[in-house]
């Protein structure tokens, strides 16, 4: 199947463009293009022996490199947003998983499956809503709010999970308050505040939002987005909730990871801007051979690169570390017993929900 096509940079200014060649070199460090043919294959094939070897599936996210996204698909593993790669982890038979994604995703399906080995391409890989939200700080606000439920984004750390009623990912936020909104409940959000203000906008929740954000959705610009739009009248703007409220504003379609690819296919337009990390782009223009996808700006006025949507930390799973965890079990999440058995409640209703 031929490919949609995926354009970066048509519609600024000449005087700043870097050079073609630079621009390359930049995009191969930052994005999946890290690999010669021959290297890349010989490293595919290398990884599909060991997970037939180890019983091991993989299960990717979106952001990752499209190397391993294709080696999850074709190894019967999957790749998903952050809710559907839980799901899978916990239904799947088989007893290693190897998570591609940040440390909360492999971490999630820890504790959804304690007696399966969780593997990670590396530990090291986090997330700034993670990191922007202590256990310890949340419980502080949880002890000033005795009457409120709390609601945690599923990028967050298990102690966090722990702590929380609720535990939700972007696709099903929405619903979930909804339906906790009409047993007259009240709310702790945290930790993303575009996600949890867009909620708040959507269904009127009675809210404390904790002052948190991703590193990438933060930097897509309205301006950018508009005169790509001036440029390109007939495309839809689809975003990603974690966009601040300006992008949301003026966004014809808002939703997760799955939700946007779900959408690109079934609409029957064929001009598309995305507001999310870059590496959507792989599954899009698979998906959508017909279409053509723009990468929304994330750099203002003046900057030597246009688009720069990737999760630095989503970039550190490559294959090579994807090799090496396979041969050598290292990077496996283990989580203390009571901290686990506590998250395992908040995680679950998210599971049970849908
Ligand atoms: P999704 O649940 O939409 O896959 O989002 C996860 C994420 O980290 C977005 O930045
Ligand atoms: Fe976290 Fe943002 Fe990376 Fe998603 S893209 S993992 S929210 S830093």
């Amino acid at each position: 199947m031929g490919a949609g096509t995926v354009k970066t940079i048509n519609y600024m200014d000449s005087s700043n463009f870097i050079s073609k060649s630079l621009r390359q070199e930049h995009l191969k460090k930052i994005s999946g293009l890290r690999y010669e043919d021959e290297e890349k294959y010989e490293l595919q094939s290398e990884i599909r022996n060991l997970l037939k070897k180890n019983n091991a599936l993989l299960i990717a996210h979106y952001y990752t490199d499209p190397a391993i996204q294709d080696l999850a698909l074709d190894t019967d593993g999957c790749v998903a947003d952050s809710l559907d790669m839980a799901k899978f982890g916990a239904n799947t038979e088989s007893n290693t998983l190897v998570v591609c994604g940040v440390k909360f995703m492999g971490e999630t399906a820890k504790i959804l499956s304690p007696d399966k080995t969780v593997l990670m391409p590396t530990l090291q890989a986090t997330c700034s809503l993670d990191l922007g939200c202590k256990a310890e700080d949340l419980q502080l606000l949880k002890d000033q709010h005795p009457d409120r439920e709390v609601i945690v984004y599923a990028n967050t750390s298990a102690e966090v999970k722990s702590i929380a009623d609720w535990v939700v990912t972007s696709s099903i936020a929405l619903d979930v308050m909804d339906r906790l909104m009409s047993e007259g409940k009240k709310f702790i959000w945290a930790p993303d505040k575009h996600l949890g203000n867009y909620i708040q906008k959507e269904t009127g929740a009675d809210m404390i939002i904790w002052d948190g954000s991703c590193v990438v959705h933060e930097e897509f610009k309205l301006e950018g987005i508009m005169n790509l739009k001036h440029l390109h009248s007939d495309a839809l703007i689809l975003a990603h909730p974690e966009c601040p409220d300006k992008v949301l504003n003026i966004s014809d379609f808002v939703g997760s990871t799955s939700q946007i690819l779900n959408f690109a296919k079934k609409t029957n337009n064929l001009k598309l801007i995305v507001a999310t990390d870059a590496g959507i782009f792989h599954q899009l223009a698979l998906q959508n051979p017909n279409k053509e996808f723009f990468q929304a700006p994330s750099s203002g006025k003046g900057a030597t690169c246009i688009s720069c949507a990737y999760c630095p930390w989503m970039g550190m799973n490559d294959l090579l570390k994807l090799r090496d965890v396979l041969v050598n079990k290292d990077n496996e999440i283990s989580l203390e017993e009571n901290i686990l058995d506590k998250a395992q409640k908040s995680v679950k209703r998210m599971i049970d929900f849908v």
